[in-house]
């Protein structure tokens, strides 16, 4: 029987980079990921950890097929998600995002706090109205102890690391409903 509270089971999870440059001669393998197996329940927070070049940044490139795997599985709510083209996973970016560990890299200098946090808003046509995406990017704002105001401010304007990090956790998207009763349940266990 499966258990539906499993939201992710990886299972033999492995990538190899090739770092041979030369074409001609025999590929010399890198191996990042080697036959990872986990699960993540509804509502867990996983933390992995481990040295610099260890794999960490690889394996999350790995479950929101960034990058193609050497081998293994990674189910998502109960299905592989690996083989699935472009076309059939559109779906997951709304519900598996990154936040980049250089939060410099990730956020355009000239485009405006504000923007930036609605745009994936805009992008999974997650609000219609004006207000309302307005709304979220300011209770965003407020959730991770930033204030409304800095809407209009641009990412450089802020001097600590720390403060362009909590605009990128405030880029991501709310879950889904259906994420959010099933969390609920959980709750009232
Ligand atoms: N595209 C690539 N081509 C070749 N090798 C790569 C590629 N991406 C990562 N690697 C190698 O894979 C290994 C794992 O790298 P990864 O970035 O996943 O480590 P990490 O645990 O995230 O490290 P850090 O803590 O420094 O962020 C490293 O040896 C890295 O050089
Ligand atoms: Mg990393």
């Amino acid at each position: 029987m499966t258990d539906t509270n499993v939201l992710l089971s990886v299972t033999g999870l492995t990538k190899h980079f090739n770092i041979n440059n030369s074409w001609f001669s025999k590929p010399l393998l890198l191996h990042a990921v080697d036959d990872m197996h986990f699960q993540l329940h509804r509502g867990e927070t996983l933390g992995v950890v481990g040295e610099s070049g260890s794999g960490k940044s690889t394996l999350a490139r790995l479950l929101l097929k960034l990058i193609p795997a050497t081998a293994g599985e990674v189910n998502y709510q109960g299905r592989n998600i690996l083989p699935l083209k472009e076309s059939q996973s559109g779906y997951l970016r709304k519900d598996m995002q990154m936040i980049f560990q250089d939060p410099y890299a990730s956020l355009d200098p000239r485009v405006k706090i504000g923007n930036s946090i609605a745009e994936p808003l805009r992008e999974h046509k997650l609000y219609h109205r004006k207000e309302e995406v307005l709304e979220r990017v300011g209770s965003m704002l407020e959730r991770v102890g930033l204030q409304r105001e800095m809407v209009n401010r641009f990412p450089r304007g802020y001097p600590t690391l720390g403060l362009s990090r909590y605009v990128c956790i405030c880029r991501r998207t709310p879950p889904s409903r259906k994420y959010n009763k099933s969390l609920e349940r959980r709750k009232s266990e």
